[in-house]
């Protein structure tokens, strides 16, 4: 039984693309067979890891509404080990003709039976609503993460999506649990950073993952050359967390952060490692004064 994970939060902007591609693709350079399920119908996930979500042929939108196998809509990703359910503006209408079926909140748990067997992950990135595509992703879900940009109202509705989720336990889904609140785009110059951490943590007390996210421009950059930060710039401290984060969802953060290994990568990376590095102007609390580079 692969675990299956939700990136939820119904705040737009939270960071939970860019955590459910990363996520997804340091699982797989972890050794994992991981499946990225895109239940956005911005496809963000989808053009995130270079596939085009306007000439994809099938997309989740088929699995939902017209009961096709799932297995006749993965897409084989870059890289090794992650396959992907590619979404588009199709998965609109998903949201909309759902409304009128039976059994409308367990058709993606129904759809993903038959390949349980074929992963050891499952990475479902959510939608920033919580209607109907978001409660198919909460009942086949077996854990949340929860990614919470540290910003002004930053924990502004998180009641409201714990308390849905609390009722999707209880109803529809018991082993739903929280896998972990993620904090993204910190930038630790700011006090403001350090008020949502800490008001965070005070509400959430140790779901909150050690792993925080600062705010950091090669991570904003990579999907825009439809790259996840391992292929964009493994070096970079976005790509650290991200493969931090991969360690403590395994549960072995404490063996440290592997380096990534280059097995299951194409060669379309190779040529970056040689290419111009940024400093990105990240601070975290104890690192020197000069801005951490790459
Ligand atoms: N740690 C980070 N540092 C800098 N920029 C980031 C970081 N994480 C995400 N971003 C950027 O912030 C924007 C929002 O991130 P993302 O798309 O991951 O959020 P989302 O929650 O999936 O959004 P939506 O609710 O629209 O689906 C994107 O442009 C992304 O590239
Ligand atoms: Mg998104």
């Amino acid at each position: 039984m692969p675990k299956i994970i939700a990136v939820c939060n119904q705040k737009g902007g939270t960071g939970k693309t860019t955590t459910s591609i990363n996520l997804a693709v340091y699982l797989a350079v972890e050794g994992y067979r991981v499946l990225l399920i895109d239940s956005d119908p911005q496809g963000n996930s989808t053009s995130g890891l270079g596939v085009d979500k306007n000439s994809i042929e099938k997309s989740l939108y088929h699995v939902l509404i017209n009961h096709e196998e799932i297995k006749g809509v993965i897409l084989e990703t870059k890289i090794g080990n992650l396959s992907l359910v590619p979404s588009n503006i199709d998965l609109i209408g998903a949201e909309v003709e759902l409304v009128e079926e039976q059994e409308r909140e367990v058709r993606l748990k129904q759809a993903l039976q038959k390949i349980l067997g074929d992963f050891d992950h499952i990475i479902i990135d959510c939608p920033p609503s919580l209607g109907l595509l978001t409660l198919n992703s909460l009942v086949a879900a077996t854990s949340v993460i929860i990614p919470v940009q540290c910003e002004y109202y930053a924990l502004e509705g998180l009641g409201q999506l714990t308390k849905t989720i609390n009722l999707i336990k209880e109803n529809l889904n018991p082993v739903l649990e929280i896998e972990g609140v993620l904090l993204t785009m910190a930038d630790f110059r700011t006090n403001l950073t350090t008020e949502v951490i800490n008001e965070t943590r005070n509400f959430f007390g140790d779901r909150v993952f050690e792993t925080i996210v600062p705010r950091s421009i090669r991570l904003s950059e990579a999907p825009g050359f439809g790259k996840s930060i391992y292929e964009y710039d493994k070096n970079s401290i976005g790509a650290q967390k991200y493969g931090a984060l991969a360690k403590e969802v395994l549960g072995t953060k404490d063996q440290g952060i592997a380096e990534p290994v280059d097995r299951d990568v194409p060669r379309t990376t190779t040529s970056l490692k040689q290419g111009p590095v940024e400093a990105e102007g990240i601070m975290e609390p104890g690192d020197p004064a000069s801005p951490v580079s790459q």
